[in-house]
C-alpha cells in the first residue's frame, strides 16, 4: 500500500555488524592467510576509495566482459524475472546502487509490485549512499538496508511478500567451494517458499580471454591490485613498498578459477603491526589476493540443487559469456 501523499515510506538502515567487530574479523583473517603456507589475503582490502573507483574503470575496461555481459542479460531479461517472481522486495547483496540493480528495480516497478528494498553490505557507509540515491529515485519504495556478513547475518530479512534475493556480477566466485556451501546453505534457511534467488556468475571460457579480463593492457587491475598494499599499510600498519611487488593473474585449471597474486620483485620483510606479524617473502612466493571462480552452466544449476535450489530459469548474454539463473526453494514450485 502507498503511504499518504506528502509522506515518503521508512528508510531504515539496520546494523547486524559493527565496523568494529569487521575490523576485527578482517584482521584475523589477515593474520591467519599471511602467516600460512601459500599466503592469501582477503579480497575485500581492495575495496577503499581509491580501489572502489579502480574496479568501476574495470568493469569499463575492453577485456573486462563480466559487467557489460551481465547488464545485457538484465536489460533483456528484467521484465521475465519482474513477471516469473512478482517480487514486493527486492534484497541485494553487495552494494545496491548499481546501473544493474535498477534494471531490476524498474521492472519490479513497472510490473508494479515492488514496495521495498533490501541493500545488504558489510559497509554502513557504502549503504547509507545506496539508501539515498534509492530513496531519492523510487521515493514510494521503502528502504531497509542491513549492514552485516552475509556468511552470518543474512536472517531474517525485512521482507512482505515474495522476495527476490540477488547476488550478481558473479562475487560468488570470489568463495571457495565450502564457503560458496555454506553460502547458499544460509541463503536457503533464510528465503520463504514465495521467495526467489538471482545469482550472477561467470562462465568457463578460453583460457586467453580469462587472464585477460584480470590482466588488463593499461594496467588498471594492476593497480587495482597492488592497492590492497596500501590499503594493508593504512589499516594494519603494514610496511608494504608497492613499487616493490607486482601484479600477476593466472589461471587454475584444475580448479576452474582465475586467481590474482601479488609477487615480490625481491626478497622482501613485511611487519604489519596491528596483527603483529612479520614475515619474510623470497623469489618463488607470492600472495594470493583474489579467486574468482568460473563456472559451467551445469555446475551452477547443481549447486544450487545441492542447496536445495531448484533453478527455475538461466539466460546468457549472446555470446555465452556470463549466466543469471533464477532459483527457488524446492518443494514450493506452483506447478
Ligand atoms: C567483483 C569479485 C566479481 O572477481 O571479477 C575484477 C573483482 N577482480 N577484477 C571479479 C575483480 C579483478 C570481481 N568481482
Amino acid at each position: 500500500m502507498r503511504p499518504p501523499s506528502g509522506t515518503s515510506p521508512a528508510s531504515v538502515v539496520e546494523v547486524r555488524l559493527d565496523q568494529d567487530s569487521w575490523q576485527e574479523h578482517l584482521a584475523e583473517a589477515t593474520a591467519a592467510g599471511l602467516a600460512a603456507t601459500q599466503p592469501w589475503i582477503p579480497p575485500v582490502w581492495f575495496y577503499d576509495e581509491a580501489g572502489s573507483v579502480l574496479f568501476d574503470r574495470i568493469t569499463e575496461l575492453p577485456e573486462y566482459y563480466l559487467t557489460r555481459a551481465e547488464r545485457a542479460i538484465l536489460a533483456a531479461r528484467s521484465d521475465e524475472i519482474a513477471h516469473l517472481t512478482s517480487a514486493t522486495t527486492l534484497a541485494e547483496l553487495g552494494s545496491g546502487t548499481s546501473e544493474k540493480t535498477r534494471l531490476l528495480l524498474d521492472a519490479l516497478d513497472r510490473c508494479g509490485t515492488l514496495r521495498r528494498v533490501v541493500p545488504f553490505d558489510v559497509s554502513e557507509a557504502v549503504l547509507r549512499q545506496s539508501v539515498g540515491s534509492i530513496s531519492e529515485q523510487y521515493p514510494h519504495v521503502s528502504v531497509n538496508a542491513v549492514v552485516g556478513d552475509f556468511h552470518e547475518h543474512l536472517a531474517p530479512l525485512p521482507t512482505d511478500g515474495p522476495c527476490l534475493l540477488a547476488f550478481l556480477g558473479s562475487t560468488i566466485g570470489n568463495l571457495t567451494p565450502s564457503e560458496r556451501q555454506g553460502f547458499l546453505g544460509n541463503v536457503i534457511e533464510v528465503l520463504g517458499p514465495d521467495d526467489w534467488f538471482l545469482l550472477g556468475t561467470d562462465l568457463l571460457k578460453d583460457r586467453d580471454r580469462l587472464t585477460a579480463a584480470y590482466d588488463d593492457a593499461r594496467g588498471v587491475t594492476a593497480a587495482f591490485n597492488l592497492n590492497a598494499l596500501r590499503v594493508l599499510n593504512r589499516e594494519l600498519s603494514a610496511d608494504f613498498d608497492p613499487t616493490e611487488w607486482r601484479h600477476r593473474a593466472v589461471f587454475d585449471e584444475e580448479h576452474g578459477r582465475i586467481e590474482m597474486h601479488l609477487v615480490p620483485n625481491v626478497d622482501v620483510n613485511v611487519r604489519l603491526r596491528a596483527i603483529d606479524l612479520s614475515r619474510t617473502f623470497t623469489a618463488g612466493e607470492w600472495i594470493r589476493t583474489e579467486i574468482s571462480t568460473k563456472f559451467s552452466a551445469d555446475a551452477v544449476a547443481d549447486e544450487l540443487a545441492d542447496a536445495g535450489l531448484d533453478p527455475v530459469a538461466a539466460w546468457t548474454d549472446d555470446n555465452g559469456d556470463f549466466l543469471l539463473t533464477l532459483a527457488q526453494p524446492r518443494g514450493t514450485s506452483a506447478n
